[in-house]
């Protein structure tokens, strides 16, 4: 969806549902995590780039307190009041909106329609990039004056008290300060961004995301149970967080469940560096491999891949001309990253296939992705209201 088509849809949209034109268009785009998994709830490092595809909104003020959404994505509707904003049970879209909103705190309501190309379910956030497409039309419409990383904050916020889900910053980072042939290096302490480089096509490489359609669930319990390990962990060695523990440390935990989950984030905090140095010195194999002892780590240490994963990552290994793979994400389903010579990309496509085939899975879908800009206004704004 390019912004010309965003602001279209979304004025065409916007009128459908509400019969009158928006005051503006803002998107979001979603993210894929290069590398730096697991690690940002233990104030560790991540190197996201935001990607070509996003969730959308077109909204205009009201002169009440009153806020009214649809989802043209799920065909839902939802409707609430300002000062009566609470999380709703179960899994429900509107929970992030609903976060944005009382996180920022506006003076008045607004009519949302809300759109886009960004998959759900398939670990490319299509959560934050919600959060954050609404937080810019906030943020734009009511002139609030708050930076990408306040607003990334407040989407984290949305995420932890309306969604239920303790996930960290780094969605929500990628999604509001994506740059294009930027890579994103992420040190979620702070939290802040330095933009790195990243330009694989340059190199006659693609950075593919295969999406496994075994469908992922941060609101399940793994995700939270692997939150509380990594803080039982970083008590039991005495650290504010795992951030700040050593590898050899990590070797003499006792719990050896609690040392494997500690190994993999400092172990991935380490790798998220070397991908940084390899890749600004070109060396692609060696962010290939760093792909791969990433993938390891998680299925091995942190426990989070799933069996669609492993199959891609085992499948990338024998294709010739792919550098790397790993889940990318939460895992325990989602999607798959791989690093590979742009010729690869069919061979790896047709193995993976005939692998899918003989477990009659329901078929996979392989796309390049670039790094792109965050998210932003496409039409209109309005003056503050
Ligand atoms: C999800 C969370 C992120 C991060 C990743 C794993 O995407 O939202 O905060 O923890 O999982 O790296």
């Amino acid at each position: 969806m390019t912004p010309q088509q965003a602001a279209a849809a979304g004025r065409d949209g916007f009128r459908q549902r509400f019969g009158t034109g928006p005051d503006g268009v803002w998107l979001a785009p979603g993210r894929v995590n290069l590398i730096g998994e697991h690690t940002d709830y233990q104030q560790g490092l991540c190197l996201p780039i935001a990607i070509e595809r996003h969730t959308a909104v077109a909204a205009r003020r009201r002169q009440d307190g009153r806020v009214r959404a649809w989802s043209g994505v799920l065909a839902a509707a939802a409707e609430a009041d300002l000062r009566s904003l609470a999380p709703r049970p179960g899994p429900n879209w509107f929970n992030y909106v609903a976060g944005v909103l009382a996180g920022l705190g506006i003076p008045r309501g607004v009519d949302l329609f809300v759109f886009g190309d960004l998959p759900l379910g398939a670990g490319l956030s299509s959560s934050a990039a919600l959060e954050m497409a609404v937080a810019v039309a906030l943020n734009d419409l009511f002139a609030l004056s708050r930076t990408p990383e306040q607003l990334a904050a407040v989407g984290q916020r949305a995420e932890n008290l309306f969604a239920g889900v303790n996930s960290g910053i780094m969605d929500q980072m990628a999604s509001a300060l994506g740059q294009a042939r930027k890579a994103l290096l992420l040190d979620t302490r702070i939290p802040t961004v330095s933009a790195v480089p990243f330009v694989p096509e340059d190199a006659g490489l693609a950075l593919v995301v295969i999406d496994t359609r075994a469908a992922h669930q941060v609101s399940g319990g793994g995700y939270q149970a692997r939150f509380e390990e990594a803080r039982a962990a970083a008590a039991a060695l005495g650290v504010p967080a795992l951030r700040d523990a050593r590898e050899a440390e990590v070797e003499r935990l006792g719990d050896p469940l609690l040392r494997r989950r500690a190994r993999h984030i400092v172990t991935e905090n380490a790798r998220v560096v070397e991908v940084v140095a390899a890749a600004g010195r070109g060396d692609w194999p060696a962010v290939g491999q760093a792909f791969f002892a990433s993938h390891r780590s998680l299925a091995m240490d942190y426990e989070v891949s799933h069996p669609a994963l492993d199959l891609v990552v085992s499948v990338a290994r024998e294709v010739p001309g792919v550098l790397g793979a790993r889940l990318t994400g939460a895992g325990f389903g989602g999607s798959a990253i791989a690093l590979l010579r742009t010729e690869a990309e069919a061979e790896l496509i047709a193995r993976l296939r005939a692998q899918y085939a003989r477990r009659g899975w329901a078929p996979f879908t392989c796309a390049a992705v670039q790094a792109a800009a965050g998210a932003r206004r496409v039409e209109g704004g309005g003056t503050p209201g």
